[in-house]
């Protein structure tokens, strides 16, 4: 019988969680499998529960965060040995998902840890940074921009504006990051309060109290910046703050949406609204992720990006479903709540 291990299940479409057991699967070519020490969790797992989108065969493991060690190695792979500790963006098929003890890893979507991080710090990364990453680069799913870590694209941008509504947010977290990378000045973002020390240790220079009035809030972007704000990224999207973001856009800008777009746009698409999509397993994303993942270990290790502040759950897999329900309610706030799957009883 092949090993087994233990998995968080989600048993049916809406159903309930339960941990379980099943085999450890063996890697293919181009292929890791990893020892899971750390998983994140990330709001898109508590949706698929609540509304049963994205996933269409249960039961079903979901989680995409990923951060471990490497067990095994798939055939055609020279950049990863055995024993070496990595990150990873998992998909929601069950054999590269993070709500259990053993992934498949696609190595081309995998990067090293280096020394000074710990298996949490990098579990934190890959889904928020590849969000912002995907709004920001992408042609198909973002604005198209030079990134950072291409010829010529490291500050390219230096003088404009850009806005960042839900700077504490993880996804908004990485966008001040890249932001800062990509030479935008002013970095404005929204957040609560508490977390303006925070947001202006990654780059942010104004910070606004994300209650603020659309009004409010335009007058004291005016006040900063007198060029028209041509990039607003809605790391939050709900219909509010996707008005707002709208409203702060000059002729010819552009919101970024971390979800559908609820704003109409101009006729003519003077402004545009464009929905992004952080998945590298999608062919569109591919180029744009493996040239990341060729800088991001080096940038990690000499803390030009920043991981997530982070809180563990208790109880290893079992914690989990408790952490979503927290995330569910509104009740995590500048931070990224991850859980241990070898800690499970
Ligand atoms: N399209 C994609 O590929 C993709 C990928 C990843 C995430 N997403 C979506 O993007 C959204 C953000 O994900 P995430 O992981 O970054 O979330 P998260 O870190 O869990 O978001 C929590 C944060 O949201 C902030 N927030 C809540 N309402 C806000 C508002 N009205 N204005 C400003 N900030 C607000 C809170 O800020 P304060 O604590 O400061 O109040 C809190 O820090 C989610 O809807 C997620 O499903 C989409």
């Amino acid at each position: 019988m092949s090993q087994q291990q233990k998995a968080l299940f989600l048993q049916s479409k809406q159903g309930q969680f339960a941990v379980g057991s099943r085999s450890i699967p063996k890697p293919g070519r181009g292929e890791l499998l990893v020892k899971i020490y750390s998983a994140a969790l990330n709001p898109v797992d508590y949706k698929i529960q609540e509304s049963g989108i994205f996933v269409e065969t249960y039961p079903a493991i979901l989680g995409v965060d990923i951060a471990g060690i490497v067990d095994e190695v798939g055939e055609g792979i020279r950049t990863f040995v055995k024993g070496d500790k990595v990150f990873t963006h998992g998909s929601f098929s069950n054999d590269q998902a993070a709500f259990q003890q053993f992934t498949l890893a696609v190595a081309e979507f995998t990067a090293k840890i280096p020394e000074n991080l710990g298996y949490d710090d990098a579990a934190t990364i890959p889904l928020g940074f590849d969000t912002a990453s995907a709004g920001l680069y992408s042609d198909v799913y973002g604005i198209g921009l030079t990134p950072p870590w291409a010829e010529g694209g490291f500050k390219k941008y230096s003088g404009n504006p850009i806005v960042i509504m839900g700077g504490s947010s993880s996804v908004g977290s990485y966008v001040i990051q890249l932001a800062r990378l990509s030479g935008f000045s002013p970095i404005i973002a929204t957040a609560s309060p508490k977390h303006e020390a925070y947001i202006k240790s990654l780059g942010a220079t104004h910070v606004f109290d994300r209650h603020l009035s659309a009004d409010d809030l335009k007058a004291a972007v005016s006040k900063v910046t007198s060029s028209p704000v041509e990039v607003v990224y809605d790391a939050i999207s709900l219909p509010g703050t996707q008005q707002v973001g709208w409203s702060l856009l000059g002729p010819k800008g552009a919101l970024i949406l971390t979800l559908p777009a609820s704003v109409k746009e101009d006729e003519g698409k003077e402004r545009r609204a464009i929905p992004t999509f952080g998945n590298p397993h999608v062919q569109q994303n591919k180029s744009l992720y493996s040239g990341s993942r060729a800088k991001l270990g080096k940038w990690v290790e000499d803390g030009t990006i920043k991981p997530n502040r982070h809180e563990v759950l208790p109880n290893g897999l079992e914690g989990i479903p408790k952490g979503l329900e927290r995330m569910r309610r509104g009740e995590v706030s500048g931070i990224k709540l991850v859980a241990h799957p070898q800690d499970t009883k």
